[in-house]
């Protein structure tokens, strides 16, 4: 409101006032009072008129309707209020990687969930006794895949093997031995030949090397978002030091004091002070445009042929397949298996197994053949396109925030150039603008900065985001990597990802202090929340309008 009518004070006066004059008549307080107490502050020792100001310390001197103390209450102001502004745009960062998270993590969870229900469907249309009979060894199985992708310390490899040795021993011991006493150690025996013997074909195989893929690559992508939402929330806490805060005094509050209100800050010192006050943010900008990158090449390669739905709706039916192999050469097998065991001893009494194998599948009757349904594969398109372009539109962010916090604050247009707030006065701005990042600082005017001490959580971070784009290069080319190299290990101690789930050894080491991650992993287990986004949270475009309406309120 204020600015509002001091702007239209301006326009509509034909007397240019200059506050420089020193000759000119006292001047009232009026708008500094108003201004002030709006704020919030006591109009105790306010001066109704300007005074001299040789006390002020950060303000350039000359007359001035403000005291020391309001000298440093405001300059306490615009550092509470900038280091507001830089978590409120951390926030909205954050809760639009949230939302992806939560979108995308409802979906694979979903995918998981809808393969265990369509395999535990068709086997028991299929083969109705042997999953009942069975059933905690495919539920295994599936909790076993869940938990991997949830990041706890899982070995996927392992659980596959496991998968297939249980089910090859209840397959043999149910239906191609009934009249034989299996002991453990007999069976032990079975077990190491599947290696050599295979009973189940190719697909144990091919399952394991697609399935691997599919949740190496979820697993590492869901962490990519969290592990980046937890750097923006601990940079954009980073306090804001002295000498930033003089600067910000400076720029948003001495005209203010120098009766200057309505005067805007001239675009290029606008940006000086930015830019020094967040260099060691931008200095976040490689690794962290390295990370949505890799993050973004993760993402589209789940819709590369066989797209991540396909091979997760595919278990089922390649399980299935499995199985009818294993039945059609039970002959060829046992026969084998006996030549490397031993034959077993003949039981006394007739086990129930002959009747399973009489109820063997036609092979004929069953589609081994997984096809997508068009839905399912929009979908995944839809959630890889939605994910996409919202990383695209956050890739920038930490160089941007400069130019986004001063776009509002600054004198609009090139006409008022020489009519805006230079520091010390109404006039033109004529030191140059300075680089991007710490080391591009050494000459800032406007901000004394040393550039030799980075900040040490900023570099934390820094470091955070490169060990989290190398797990997704590896996740590219298939590979997890479950063990961090110690000496990446900045931070030191690190708690996993493992959300909910004990990852007590080999963890993987997505290195989060432990002391506040709490709050942050809350959310996977939330399923109750759905992955609606897209709707709810501003894109940064809009975050960075909403904060230029912010700012444009002092
Ligand atoms: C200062 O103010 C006086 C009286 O209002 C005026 O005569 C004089 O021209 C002004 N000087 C400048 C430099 O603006
Ligand atoms: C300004 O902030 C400093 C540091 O937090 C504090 O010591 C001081 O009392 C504050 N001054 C005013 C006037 O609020
Ligand atoms: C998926 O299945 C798991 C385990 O059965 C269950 O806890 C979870 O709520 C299900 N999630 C969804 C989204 O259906």
């Amino acid at each position: 409101m204020d600015f509002l009518q001091a702007l239209l004070f301006l326009c509509l006066s034909a007397i240019p006032l200059s506050a420089d004059n020193a000759s000119s008549k006292a001047r009232s307080c009026s708008d500094v009072r108003q201004f002030y107490s709006g704020k919030g502050f006591t109009l105790n020792g306010v001066p109704q008129t300007e005074i001299s100001g040789e006390h002020l310390r950060i303000c350039p001197q000359g007359y001035t309707c403000c005291t020391s103390a309001m000298e440093e209450t405001l300059s306490n102001l615009s550092r509470r209020e900038f280091e507001g502004l830089v978590r409120e745009a951390g926030r909205s960062l954050q809760a639009s990687l949230n939302a992806q998270y939560r979108s995308f993590d409802t979906y694979f969870t979903d995918l998981l969930n809808s393969s265990e229900r369509s395999l535990q469907e068709s086997f028991l249309a299929k083969l109705s006794s042997l999953y009942s009979k069975n059933a905690p060894v495919f539920q295994d199985l599936y909790t076993d895949l869940r938990r991997y992708y949830r990041g706890s310390a899982v070995n996927l490899e392992e659980t596959l093997n496991d998968f297939w040795a249980r089910l090859l021993e209840r397959l043999f011991k149910a239906s191609a031995l009934p009249q034989y006493t299996l002991t453990d150690d007999y069976l032990e025996c079975v077990a190491k030949q599947t290696e050599t013997l295979r009973p189940f074909g190719d697909v144990p195989r091919d399952l394991k090397s697609k399935v691997t893929r599919a949740l190496v690559a979820a697993r590492s992508f869901v962490q990519g978002l969290t592990v980046s939402g937890e750097v923006v929330r601990k940079v954009s806490q980073v306090p804001l030091s002295p000498e930033c805060t003089r600067a910000m005094m400076k720029l948003v509050y001495c005209p203010h004091c120098r009766g200057l209100a309505s005067v805007k800050p001239c675009a290029n010192y606008c940006r000086n002070v930015m830019k020094g006050c967040l260099a060691n943010q931008a200095d976040l900008d490689t690794e962290w445009q390295n990370l949505i990158d890799t993050m973004l090449q993760v993402a589209s390669s789940f819709s590369s042929d066989p797209s991540v739905d396909v091979v997760i709706y595919s278990i089922p039916l390649r399980i299935l397949g499995a199985i009818l192999y294993m039945q059609e050469n039970t002959e060829v097998f046992t026969s084998k298996v006996f030549q490397a065991c031993g034959t077993p001893r003949v039981a006394g009494t007739q086990s129930s197994g002959s009747e399973e194998r009489k109820k063997r599948v036609n092979p004929a009757g069953t589609t081994m053949e997984y096809k997508p349904s068009p839905t399912a594969g929009a979908q995944l398109e839809m959630q890889i396109s939605d994910v996409s372009s919202k990383l695209r539109e956050m890739q920038q962010y930490w160089v941007q925030l400069p130019a986004a916090l001063c776009s509002s604050k600054v004198a609009a247009g090139a006409a008022s150039d020489d009519k805006c707030w230079n520091g010390m006065t109404k006039a033109r701005y004529l030191l140059e603008v300075m680089g991007d990042g710490l080391a591009s600082q050494i000459n800032n005017p406007e901000v004394d900065i040393d550039i030799t001490k980075p900040d040490m959580t900023i570099r934390q971070q820094i470091m955070q985001l490169k060990i989290m784009t190398n797990r997704l290069r590896n996740a590219l080319n298939g590979n997890d990597v479950d063990f961090q190299d110690a000496s990446d290990d900045v931070s030191g101690s690190g708690s996993g990802m493992c959300t909910g789930e004990s990852c007590a050894h080999n963890g993987p080491r997505v290195i989060v202090p432990k002391a506040d991650s709490t709050r942050y992993y809350n959310h996977p287990e939330n399923k109750k929340v759905k992955g609606t986004g897209t709707q709810t949270h501003p894109s940064i475009l809009l975050l960075l309008l909403s904060l230029a309406t912010l700012l444009r309120r002092r």
